[in-house]
């Protein structure tokens, strides 16, 4: 029974102070329900509203691509570094402990292999394996100007329908064929797309002219995939470029997982994209740590 000999009759109920109404600070995500900015907040650190999430879905169409040959060994050093981890359902029940407790965005779509049309993709979870996993956020790529352009986009836009249905956010990741042009103007279409059809954020690549067009005409964040590897000092002075040009973050997976020193590059891309040092800076935060 509940204890009623102490019950104290004063309260202050600070009836002048006027109850806090923050916007959320994500762009074009005020709107969004409490779940889903919660998630948005285990992806985006909510003191700098950018992220660091590392990718290793690349074997769902690749198979074990180097460095990810065994993500026990090589990739579960990496993860106190990430905000984020980007990866398949199968990687992450065989692979990933379950105290793994920041955000996690499942890799939902697939199908064909690097042998095969890439654009020919399906969904490949079901929401309710999703909840079970209790993730962050679905990412389905999406072909723009693809062989399956249609089928990728109705990919995403039923993603969209059973994510809003639990308070799941979706990434679209625009994938780009080896036919289209990589500029800002193709990456302005794409991006554009995905945030319409409902994208809560959108993964794109970095173009060197005018990629504060594809930042400033997307309504929703966007995060820069790392593309093939590059020198580090590269990769480097690419995230701070996409950063100061709007993006906020990076999804970065070969130009971490296959350097030459991965957990100094990790936590070097940290440097630049939560604490604003420059590519020179970071770099140099790259070879301390990678001497040891
Ligand atoms: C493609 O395989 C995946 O969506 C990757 O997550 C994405 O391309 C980012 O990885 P990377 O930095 O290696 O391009």
């Amino acid at each position: 029974m509940a204890d009623k000999d102490d019950l104290q009759e004063s309260h202050n109920y600070y009836v002048d102070v006027p109850m806090k109404g923050e916007p959320f600070q994500l762009r074009g995500s005020n709107s969004l329900d409490w779940g889903m900015k919660n998630r948005l907040s285990k992806i985006f650190r909510p003191e700098t509203g950018r992220t660091v999430m590392l990718a290793i879905d690349h074997g769902y169409f690749l198979g074990p691509t180097r460095g990810l040959e065994r993500i026990d060994v090589t990739i579960l050093p990496l993860l106190p570094y990430a905000d984020t981890l980007m990866c398949t359902r199968g990687i992450l029940r065989s692979t990933i402990p379950p105290t793994f407790t920041r955000g996690v965005v499942l890799r939902s779509s697939g199908g064909p292999s690097i042998l095969k049309e890439l654009s020919n993709e399906e969904i490949a979870v079901d929401i309710e394996d999703a909840i079970r996993l209790n993730v962050a956020a679905l990412a389905v790529q999406v072909f723009v100007g693809g062989e399956y352009e249609t089928k990728s986009i109705h990919n995403l836009t039923r993603l969209v329908d059973m994510g809003n249905r639990y308070g799941i956010p979706v990434l679209g990741v625009t994938a780009v064929g080896r036919e289209m042009v990589r500029d800002a103007k193709y990456m302005r279409l794409a991006t554009r797309i995905c945030a319409e059809l409902g994208a809560s954020y959108v993964k794109t690549y970095y173009v060197s002219e005018g990629f504060e067009t594809v930042t400033a005409s997307c309504p929703v964040p966007i995060v820069i995939a790392g593309g093939k590897k590059v020198p580090e000092l590269e990769a480097l002075k690419m995230a701070y470029n996409a950063i100061q040009q709007g993006a906020a973050g990076v999804d970065m997976g070969r130009n971490i997982f296959q350097s030459e020193a991965p957990e100094a590059m990790i936590q070097a891309v940290g440097k630049i994209v939560h604490e604003g040092m420059t590519p020179e800076e970071a770099y140099e935060v790259y070879k301390t740590l990678k001497r040891g």
